[in-house]
């Protein structure tokens, strides 16, 4: 029988699919067909790789070094037929690939070489995960017969990995690098220089990394430790072996990238298909490079403003030569078409009062300072151009004037417009907004959905969508300081990236990906990616119970052990084993952790069974329809003082929201009634960005306070028909979202009525 893809998939989804499934091999990004025949082929220990083009001699023996560490055997690479036979159609789709796998060995025909190298991924997925193991496993090794046409939809499937704040290995980055070939993510964008550290050789200027890459710890390198010691997080803590002393006896954090080990790592990349985009990014976030040589700042004094740092000074000509010096060399490097230049988060105060600036902008008839930093991208542009590179910006780069044909990189969710103006203006654009894609936030249940269902190609007509070159999930390192905290951050979200980056819509399904995903986790448990273990399932953070309560709490993955405790202690590798579902039938309060099949420590949540009677309704005359909202100007990092910040104005709500007002600082405390149409227990999903909390009846319900990106907290209150006091507090300073879901016992949603 054979079976294809989408078959299988409105098979899975009409009878729940357990038998349909079994068959269908969980490759991750899902291709665009895949036929199963029926039968395997059985690798014998003589199989051979042949190659029908010179071209393809580097991807033949990157397979051959991939399946032999873990069979034992040689596969020896040859010119012509093979076992496995690699081919190369040398046409059309950049990335597009067939691939046939029969009871006698495996063809391959890409499009391009890396047509070939994503045809190998899917051929790794297709063996069994001990294919991944570092040593040598004694077993039958057979691939299912199967026939794939697949093709990615965009050509930009990236992961940004950002060595300046925290530093990466060599040996690291290649193993990133093998990891995101799995995956088919063919770009990853090196973020290579910042305020907190010089991570490429630039022979020219030798004090980038003579001094630029050493830092004493920093404020970031203190709180990973604190946390590592506070959560008892090991990856948190950073590794001594990235410190050394200097000639005053301090411990220095540090290190860098000479310009031999960048051409490696370029190579190795260029071999699995990935094309790696140095980003040295200027103006701002420049402060190593301004430290250590003079004339490229406006003024002598240098260092922190409120939000960022002193940028280099567009206004120099002593700036400009350094910055086409730096790329000058960079561009040796890397072979990668596009370069990014930055550009973001540019603190342009020091720009008004600086007279070369002042001059600069008056020479060119710019009349504000982000025309000045347009001037700057446009004359770097020009630069870039000239040496057959494409420039890639941050969207800030919008600002002043966009360039002719640079690529805009989308960071800032809030500057939704982006994408619009980018590709209405006829340049490219990589989507990777912060508010899905910025993989150094904490993940949560939603995070992988949002990725998922993200559109990347929304509101732009078809002439804009042509623009649209892909997405990138970006790793940002201030509080990432090991590679064991790169793979917790990265995966899976990489993935659910990669496929989102590749897979066609139609053939995309989010409950199919999340079993793809769950058969993933021992393939990558095998290639030592310490990923984050999926959320502990079963329970709110409170739940309430009248008599009895049943804890029942689940892990999607299979591999992974729960351990407890109830005196709010982090649950070690020896704490009580949770065996099941448990009836309890008193208030307690729990804290679940999960670890991996080595004993790795995983997240912990904490979440509360509390034992309350239904809370009588009260009564209250001459009531108004709405909650009343005072909106107070407040700028603190959490719900405490929003009452001692000055007013701006009270409003009414239909219920917990932002009023329509209220912009910048934003303090709210909301007061009134909830109007509850029958008894019971009802659960309040409280969704904040930033903090917020919310009290019925004086009693804490969902506690969401402190800064954060959108979360959502889920508490319970059990309570009679009627009116109870409602109290909650939001705070935000740059738009923000606040939303209260409301469902009854049966999880079903309630529409309720608030008045004050
Ligand atoms: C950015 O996150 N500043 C690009
Ligand atoms: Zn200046």
């Amino acid at each position: 029988m054979k079976i294809s893809i989408k078959k299988a998939l409105v098979c899975c989804l009409l009878f729940a699919g357990a038998t349909a499934m079994a068959q269908q091999p969980a490759i991750i990004p899902v291709p665009d067909q895949m036929t199963v025949g029926t039968g395997a082929w059985t690798i014998k220990k003589s199989a051979t790789i042949g190659c029908d083009n010179a071209q393809l001699r580097p991807a033949a023996e990157y397979l051959s070094q991939m399946l032999s560490r873990a069979t034992g055997y040689r596969f020896a690479v040859k010119n012509g037929k093979g076992d496995i036979r690699l081919t190369l159609a040398n046409e059309g789709n950049a990335g597009a690939y067939r691939l046939s796998v029969t009871g006698k060995g495996v063809t391959i025909e890409g499009d391009t070489y890396r047509g070939v190298i994503n045809a190998i991924a899917t051929l790794r997925q297709l063996l069994p995960d001990d294919i991944e193991s570092q040593q040598v496993v004694a077993r039958t090794w057979t691939v299912p017969c199967v026939t794939t046409p697949d093709a990615p939809r965009f050509e930009w499937r990236g992961m940004e990995l950002d060595c300046s704040r925290h530093f990466f290995t060599v040996d690291e980055v290649y193993k990133l690098l093998d990891v995101l070939a799995l995956y088919k993510i063919d770009k990853m964008h090196w973020h290579l220089t910042d305020d907190q550290g010089w991570r490429i050789e630039i022979k020219r200027y030798p004090l980038l990394t003579e001094r630029g890459a050493w830092r004493i710890y920093n404020n970031q390198d203190t709180v990973c430790m604190k946390r590592a010691a506070e959560e008892d997080a090991p990856d948190l803590q950073v590794p001594v072996a990235r410190t050394r002393r200097d000639d005053k006896g301090r411990t220095l954090y540090g290190g860098f990238y000479t310009q031999q080990q960048v051409r490696d790592i370029v190579a190795y990349a260029q071999v699995r298909g990935i094309e790696i985009i140095p980003e040295i990014d200027m103006p701002g976030h420049s402060l190593m490079a301004i430290d250590n040589y003079d004339g490229l700042s406006c003024f002598k004094q240098t260092g922190w403003g409120k939000l960022f740092t002193t940028p280099m000074c567009p206004g120099k000509d002593t700036m400009l030569e350094f910055c086409k010096n730096v790329w000058s060399e960079v561009f040796d490097l890397f072979p990668s078409r596009y370069v990014h230049i930055g550009g973001d988060e540019v603190d342009m105060k020091n720009w008004k009062t600086c007279p070369d600036c002042q001059k600069r902008m008056k020479d060119h008839h710019l009349t504000t300072e982000p025309q000045l930093q347009a001037w700057f991208n446009h004359y770097m542009e020009d630069f870039f151009t000239a040496h057959g590179k494409t420039m890639i910006g941050w969207d800030e780069i919008i600002a002043g004037g966009l360039t002719a044909n640079s690529a805009v990189m989308w960071w800032r969710s809030w500057a939704a417009d982006s994408p619009k103006q980018t590709t209405s203006h006829g340049n490219a654009l990589i989507c990777s907004p912060n508010s899905e894609f910025y993989i150094d936030y904490q993940e949560d249940r939603n995070s992988i959905p949002a990725i998922y269902r993200f559109d990347p190609v929304k509101g732009l007509d078809a002439k804009e969508q042509q623009l649209v070159l892909g997405v990138q999930a970006n790793l940002w390192t201030e509080w990432v300081p090991t590679m064991n905290r790169v793979w917790y951050q990265a995966f899976p979200r990489v993935i659910a990236t990669a496929e989102l980056g590749w897979s066609k819509p139609q053939t995309m399904n989010i409950d199919n990906f999340t079993s793809r995903l769950v058969a993933h986790l021992p393939r990558l448990q095998k290639m030592g990616v310490t990923y984050r273990i999926p959320d502990l399932t079963g329970f709110y953070n409170v739940n309430v119970f009248t008599d009895k309560g049943v804890v029942d709490v689940k892990c999607a993955d299979p591999s992974a052990t729960i351990r407890y405790t109830t005196d709010g202690s982090i649950p070690g590798v020896n704490a009580q084993l949770y065996a099941g579902p448990m009836t309890i039938t008193e208030t307690t309060h729990f804290t679940f952790r999960t670890f991996g099949p080595d004993n790795r420590k995983g997240d912990m949540v904490k979440c509360s069974y509390v034992k309350e009677d239904l809370a009588p309704a009260v009564t209250a005359d001459s009531l108004k329809e709405g909650l009343q909202v005072a909106w107070h100007d407040y700028d603190g990092r959490d719900c405490a003082g929003i009452d001692q910040a000055a007013l701006n104005g009270t409003y009414v709500t239909t219920g917990i929201q932002i009023p329509a007002e209220a912009k910048g600082n934003i303090g709210l405390i909301f007061n009134g009634y909830i109007d509850i149409p029958a008894d019971g227990i009802y659960t309040f999903v409280l969704l904040s960005d930033d903090g917020s909390y919310l009290k019925i009846d004086d009693t804490m319900v969902a506690d969401n306070d402190g800064e954060h990106s959108p979360r959502e907290i889920i508490g319970q209150h059990a309570m009679r028909r009627g009116l109870h006091p409602i109290y909650a507090r939001y705070f935000d300073h740059n738009g923000g979202q606040l939303r209260l879901r409301v469902m009854d016992d049966k999880g079903n949603d309630v529409q309720v009525r608030f008045c004050h």
